[in-house]
């Protein structure tokens, strides 16, 4: 499968890797803030492959965390000495292999914008989660944003392409914008940027409209939407929300 330049191993440099994993015990903590996750079930859906949301609730507490990831190594048990278990498996968010009703409380961090289909993960996230539970979920750039190629983590590929360009210039045109600059030095070829952008199914392409819509459809009730601001990380700010619901009943109401 291909990789998104956020989760491919080898691309990833030391510091950016420490900007992923702070980036992870934040939001961590974050839905700590929102729903307390000691002695909690807490199903992370398209999870760190490295265990860095993992390692993070298991020191909070939790009583188990499961993260599935298609990228997950397959089948990863991890426990601490203390009890509390946590777990990745590498399992297709759209087809949960878990009961109805398994899970106190889920995450989901910076993966809606590369399900390709989050409705069906939405539906799966809300049949496995417990009447009363809750769910905090986090986007990183999605398609309509202003760096929504999401090549940000590649910032000398990036800095070639205006905000927005993507969205207005066909790919002949980006090929022309990015060619007389992109030859050489750059981490990627031009032809691996128009291929990211355009063709890849690593990300969406699912714009803002269609991701309330998809949120307010299947019976989801969002308590809020708010903007994050990434200040751990001292990265710009650019869109990012994050969007936190309740399961209240058991008739598939957030
Ligand atoms: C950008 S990474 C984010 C990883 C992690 N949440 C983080 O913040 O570091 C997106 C993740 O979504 C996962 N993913 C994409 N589609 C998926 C699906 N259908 N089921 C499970 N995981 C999926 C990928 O395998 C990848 O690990």
């Amino acid at each position: 499968m291909e990789k998104t330049p956020a989760c491919q191993g080898q691309n990833k440099t030391p510091s950016l890797s420490a900007a992923i994993r702070a980036f992870n015990h934040y939001m961590v903590d974050t839905l700590d803030q929102v729903r307390p996750v000691a002695g909690r079930t807490v199903l992370d859906l398209g999870a760190s492959p490295y265990g860095f949301a993992l390692e993070r609730a298991l020191e909070l507490g939790v009583s188990e965390y499961v993260g599935v990831s298609l990228d997950a190594p397959e089948h990863l048990p991890v426990s601490n000495c203390t009890g509390p278990s946590g777990r990745l498996l590498r399992m297709d968010a759209t087809r949960l292999d878990f009961p109805d009703d398994r899970f106190d409380l889920a995450l989901s961090m910076a993966a809606f914008e590369h399900f390709l289909d989050g409705r069906r993960v939405l539906a799966e996230m809300h049949r496995v989660l417990k009447p009363g539970g809750s769910a905090l979920v986090t986007f990183d750039r999605i398609w309509t944003s202003a760096r929504g190629h999401h090549l940000h983590h590649i910032e000398p590929v990036a800095e070639l392409i205006p905000p927005w360009a993507y969205l207005l210039l066909s790919e002949g045109s980006m090929r022309g914008l990015l060619t007389p600059r992109g030859s050489g030095e750059l981490p990627m070829s031009v032809d691996e940027v128009l291929h990211w952008i355009y063709h890849s199914g690593e990300i969406n392409r699912v714009d803002i409209r269609e991701f309330r819509e998809m949120f307010a459809s299947l019976s989801l009730r969002p308590s809020g939407w708010c903007r994050l601001r990434r200040k751990p990380l001292e990265q710009p700010v650019n869109w990012q929300s994050m969007l936190h619901c309740t399961c209240r009943t058991r008739q598939k109401i957030f």
